[in-house]
């Protein structure tokens, strides 16, 4: 096995799987840390991950690629997710992904060729009387009309 989960992260583990009678709960949490760990979850880590929780590998694949937040190749240093549902949409969460798309030559679900930006739609931020919204990693930008994006990616280092 060549994932094998760092010794903060394996700590942490361990004390979750005393609050689990059933260690296959553990696991979306695993898989988080696991992403966190790795930056995303190739094969190898999917395949670490399910032997850890005695979940057969097929199974924890179907639950991987369930979820939107888990990613399966590398991502950019700013993960750029743009509401595309109908409020944000309505408010020009469409024209910001196209204007994003075309300064920095990716189409969605690319990352940029300088390795910061990768972009994707996702459903629903829950924020929709900001729209429109876009997440960068764990932040949420609102209101994000005009060239606000412009401002805020040119921040970022
Ligand atoms: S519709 Fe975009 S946050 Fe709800």
């Amino acid at each position: 096995m060549s994932f094998k989960l760092k010794p903060d992260r394996a700590r942490k583990y361990k004390a979750l799987l005393k609050q689990y009678p059933d260690k296959r709960s553990l696991a979306l949490p695993l898989l988080h840390m696991a992403q966190e760990q790795e930056g995303f979850l190739s094969g190898d880590t999917i395949k670490g991950v399910a032997e850890l929780l005695d979940i057969a590998p097929g199974l924890m694949m179907e639950t991987v690629t369930f979820y939107s937040m888990f990613y399966l190749k590398p991502r950019g240093k700013y993960l750029l997710q743009v509401c595309q549902t109908l409020s944000c949409s309505l408010a020009g969460a469409d024209q910001m992904v196209d204007h994003v798309a075309a300064k920095y030559n990716l189409k969605v679900g690319e990352t940029s060729a300088d390795g910061r930006f990768t972009l994707v739609k996702v459903e629903c931020l829950g924020s929709c009387g900001t729209a429109p919204v876009v997440q960068i990693n764990d932040d949420y930008y609102e209101k994000m009309v005009g060239d606000k994006i412009d401002r805020v990616l040119d921040k970022l280092s």
